[in-house]
């Protein structure tokens, strides 16, 4: 690879964080669905959390939020907004979920964030049951994902030499029923599904049992 894969986000950033939110109604829409399960007590983790945007919205909601993105320049902007909002219950730093300290079983978030990022991570797999680990029994994973696997077959195409040498993200080719069933196939129960349009991203609420 040429690129590491932190590179590519790392010079975006500045750019990621000017640009308008694509779809404003559905990320509304996805922000308010959120809003419903949340409690002042909760405590959560948001992975992949970018600029920060969504965790400094939920922010007022909760009790505390970790949020973690593996690109150093994301978290430094996140960090520029904390304080220019003077919120002071969102603790930015910059982790990987595989490498991000999981609470004792039972003592886990109420909550995971995982907003546009399922589709970028290495292991489907391994990173679900990461989160699985992270929540405490009843708690949710909130999630917003490409789900690219049947679009058009140029597309496709394109996509996986370009995201093997670094100079896009590698993408998953997910649909929405492989994204649900891996889900869960670690455990979680998936209680609400909603995809805006064809091909466009799938908001799931999963549950871990209690
Ligand atoms: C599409 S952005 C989404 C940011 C934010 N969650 C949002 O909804 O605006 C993806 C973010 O995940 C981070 N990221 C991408 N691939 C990742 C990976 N494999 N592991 C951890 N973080 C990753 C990037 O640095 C970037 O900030």
């Amino acid at each position: 690879m040429l690129f590491q894969p932190t590179t590519f986000w790392n010079l975006m950033a500045r750019r990621y964080a000017r640009s308008p939110i694509k779809n404003l109604e559905a990320y509304q829409h996805k922000l308010d669905m959120t809003a419903r399960y949340l409690s002042p007590q909760d405590r959560l983790l948001e992975f992949g959390c970018g600029t920060g945007t969504t965790a400094l919205i939920h922010a007022a909601r909760v009790s505390h939020i970790d949020a973690i993105d593996f690109s150093s320049e994301m978290i430094a902007i996140a960090r520029e907004k904390v304080v220019e909002q003077n919120v002071t219950n969102v603790r930015f730093e910059v982790a990987e979920l595989e490498d991000w300290p999981i609470p004792e079983d039972g003592d886990g978030y109420d909550a995971v964030l995982a907003m546009s990022i399922l589709h970028l991570v290495t292991d489907l797999d391994a990173t679900l049951g990461r989160v699985y680990q992270a929540l405490k029994p009843g708690g949710l994973l909130f999630s917003s994902t490409a789900c690219i696997g049947s679009q058009s077959a140029l597309l496709r195409s394109i996509l996986p030499p370009l995201g093997a040498i670094g100079i896009l993200p590698k993408i998953l080719m997910l649909t929405p029923d492989m994204l649900t069933q891996a889900m869960t196939a670690q455990g979680l129960t998936v209680e609400h599904f909603w995809q805006p349009a064809k091909d466009a991203a799938a908001f799931v609420i999963a549950r871990r049992p209690e």
